[in-house]
């Protein structure tokens, strides 16, 4: 069809092109929802391709039949001002969580006595991991997209979302559609296409994306819709918001109707009658989940009957005819093809198991730190080896357990070198450390460069641009020993780098200035003391106010700081002690670099301790820290006794299951968001 009908509509001009050019718009609507819906197409791609080719000659031809819901009106501009903000028709809630078979049985028992225990049908749906979108369409057609954002206000990514290719631009006419409609759902990267971004990023001395989650958000918030277009995302729908014109009596009904006019709707999904049968679901996807193309974090499942959920209702945060349940964290066996040795900013030797690759939550897994050489004891892990990996939400995957049975006597045991493998100094392991450290400090190139990226890091100093690559090569043409090194780079230097341009070079520069007035907390954290993470400097910081303060202060008064014990004192007193130190600091200075002072412990949240764990989407965990602190509260890295509320964001690890041993409040993100704004 698509070659000859080409070459005619090249040849004789029809008539009456508006006729030719909309029947030729609904034929391509067909083949995509026969792609994307049906997964059942009838033409090949590039037949495919020659009928879009039609449509756009068609449309340069007639520019006055161009319409904003043709196939080919995809990318559009970027919006002149980043995006609005929309209030969404319904609010978008979250979902109460499962994470165990006993979770699911008190949710099935809670519906029961909600519904004075008639009987009740369940849809069971996979929990697709990705960003929720909501989409409201206007008499079939697409008139505006939003992220969730806060769940009450999103960003309008209408732009964006149109160039998701599975997204209809137009509802089909035979799902007869209604005047207005909003429907949700998540917008997910493909794993293999997550992978090979991964990849380029990597190539490019960019960080890769931590999760498929991560992965689509942020293509979705790209300002330009070019940028977005090149990624290839794709949709699921889950969900029917506001609706006028059309009644639904479930929400299985709901869903075969999204399918009928054009949405991507997960085949998968199931109704069933018994919370038995929720139950077979569940474990049959936690074993199978890998062999899906795109990424599952659980299942969804939901009352069917409209009338039932309108019955049951919601609390402030979620409804209660839903439930996600969260599948545990996935293992993977591999294979150790050797053991490395990564030297760390303070000198710390950390073993790596280098693995074959295996794939894990649906991310390829290369290596696997083996923390130190007790931890590689304990475990007894060998070259070699077979190893069962796993991946809990974080990105670095760790080593589970050894298999012995699959050893055949070839693995060899891996012995922490006595020498520094990159500057040859001596290795020491303190008495009572578990940590071998390369003696070389600021001798040893892997220990500088490492230093130097964590100066300029995001939790640090941010300095954008200057990542690992960047400072290698400064540091292998000696424009730079140290950090404040970076603050005397002279624009001539930096054009010296490779690829360097003229632009690039002024962005460099311009980034390394604009972080010469840190907050101190961030200087602190910046310097790398041992022990000294971001809530630790965050908490001196507030504490001495002044950052000579700190440096003059003695173990009794650091130690003394509430949130400090004595190894973390002894560390930083030492830390300020050395001569290298007190040169590096005058250095900082001399260059020009101030600190702002912190904000004193008054504010609204004044007294109350937070924890966050897990992937926050809207705000970086440095950010959420900042922002509580400023407001008077403390940010601590462990959940305990005096935890005012644990933040988890995707994936929590451990501390989550703590909090709710202790019974310390969980806020989820939006919550959390929430609680930062209210008045
Ligand atoms: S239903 C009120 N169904 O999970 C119910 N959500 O906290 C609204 N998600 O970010 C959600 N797959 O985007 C529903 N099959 C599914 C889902 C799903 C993924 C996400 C959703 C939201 C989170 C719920």
């Amino acid at each position: 069809m698509s070659p000859d009908g080409r070459r005619s509509a090249e040849r004789r001009p029809p008539a009456d092109p508006s006729r030719s050019v909309e029947g030729l718009r609904e034929q391509i609507r067909h083949h995509l929802y026969r792609y994307h819906v049906l997964d059942a197409p009838e033409i090949s791609d590039a037949a495919f391709d020659a009928l879009m080719e039609e449509l756009r000659a068609l449309e340069a031809a007639h520019p006055e039949l161009v319409t904003a819901d043709s196939p080919t009106q995809r990318v559009g501009a970027p919006p002149a001002e980043g995006f609005r903000p929309v209030t969404h028709p319904q609010p978008m809630l979250s979902l109460a969580n499962a994470f165990d078979e006993e979770d699911l049985h008190a949710w099935h028992k809670r519906v029961r006595a909600g519904l004075g225990d008639r009987p009740v049908e369940f849809v069971c749906e996979l929990k697709f991991d990705g960003a929720a979108i909501s989409l409201v369409y206007e008499h079939g057609v697409f008139v505006r997209g939003a992220t969730r954002g806060d769940g009450v206000q999103g960003e309008d990514i209408t732009p964006n979302l149109r160039t998701v290719r599975s997204l209809p631009l137009r509802l089909r006419r035979e799902a007869d559609p209604p005047e207005f409609v909003e429907v949700r759902g998540e917008v997910y990267l493909p794993i293999r296409a997550l992978e090979a971004i991964n990849q380029e990023r990597l190539q490019a001395g960019q960080m890769p994306f931590a999760n498929a989650r991560n992965a689509a958000a942020g293509s979705l918030r790209q300002l330009d819709p070019a940028v977005t277009a090149r990624r290839p995302l794709d949709l699921f729908v889950y969900q029917l918001g506001a609706v006028r014109g059309k009644r639904f009596e479930t929400h299985w009904e709901s869903l075969e109707w999204a399918r009928e006019a054009g949405f991507p709707v997960d085949a998968h999904a199931r109704r069933v009658s018994s919370i038995d049968d929720v139950i077979a679901y569940v474990r049959d996807w936690a074993a199978r989940r890998d062999t899906l193309p795109y990424g599952t974090d659980g299942v969804v499942v939901k009352v069917d009957s409209l009338d039932q959920q309108a019955e049951l209702g919601a609390t402030s945060q979620a409804p209660r005819w839903a439930i996600a349940y969260k599948f545990p964290a996935e293992q993977a066996e591999t294979r150790v093809r050797d053991i490395t040795v990564h030297v760390g900013r303070t000198g710390a030797l950390t073993p790596v198991a280098d693995l074959e690759p295996v794939r894990v939550s649906g991310v390829i897994v290369r290596h696997a730190t083996l923390h130190n050489e007790d931890e590689m004891r304990r475990k007894d892990v060998r070259i070699g080896d077979h190893v069962v990996v796993q991946r809990a939400g974080e990105v670095i995957p760790e080593i589970v357990r050894v298999l012995p049975e699959k050893r055949t006597g070839e693995e060899r045991r891996f012995e922490m070198p006595a020498v520094c493998p990159v500057c040859g100094s001596p290795v020491e392991r303190r008495a009572g450390e578990a940590v071998s450290r390369c003696t070389g400090g600021a001798s040893c190139p892997a220990q500088v460069l490492e230093r130097l990226i964590h100066f300029g890091s995001r939790d640090a100093l941010d300095i954008e641009g200057v990542g690992p690559k960047l400072l290698q090569q400064m540091l292998d043409r000696d424009l730079i020993r140290d950090p404040a090194d970076l603050f005397t780079l002279t624009k001539a230097q930096v054009l010296t780098l490779e690829r360097m341009a003229d632009k690039s070079a002024d962005k460099v520069i311009a980034a390394i200035a604009r972080s010469r007035r840190p907050s101190l907390s961030r200087l602190i954290y910046a310097l790398g003391i041992r022990h000294v993470g971001v809530h630790v400097a965050d908490l001196l910081a507030r504490h001495f106010q002044d950052l000579d303060r700190l440096a003059g202060a003695s173990f009794e008064e650091v130690r003394d700081v509430p949130g400090i014990g004595p190894t973390i004192a002894q560390s930083v007193v030492e830390f300020f002690r050395q001569p290298a130190t007190r040169a590096l600091l005058r250095k900082l200075r001399a260059a020009g670099v101030r600190p702002a002072a912190p904000a004193a412990s008054t504010g609204r949240l004044a007294g109350k301790t937070f924890v966050f764990t897990g992937t926050l989407e809207r705000i970086s965990r440095r950010e959420a820290a900042e922002r509580v602190a400023a407001q008077g509260a403390t940010v601590s890295d462990s959940v305990g006794a005096r935890t005012t509320y644990l933040v988890a964001g995707a994936s929590p690890g451990s501390k989550f299951d703590r909090a709710r041993k202790l019974g310390v409040t969980v806020l989820n993100e939006q919550e959390f968001l929430g609680l930062l704004e209210s008045r």
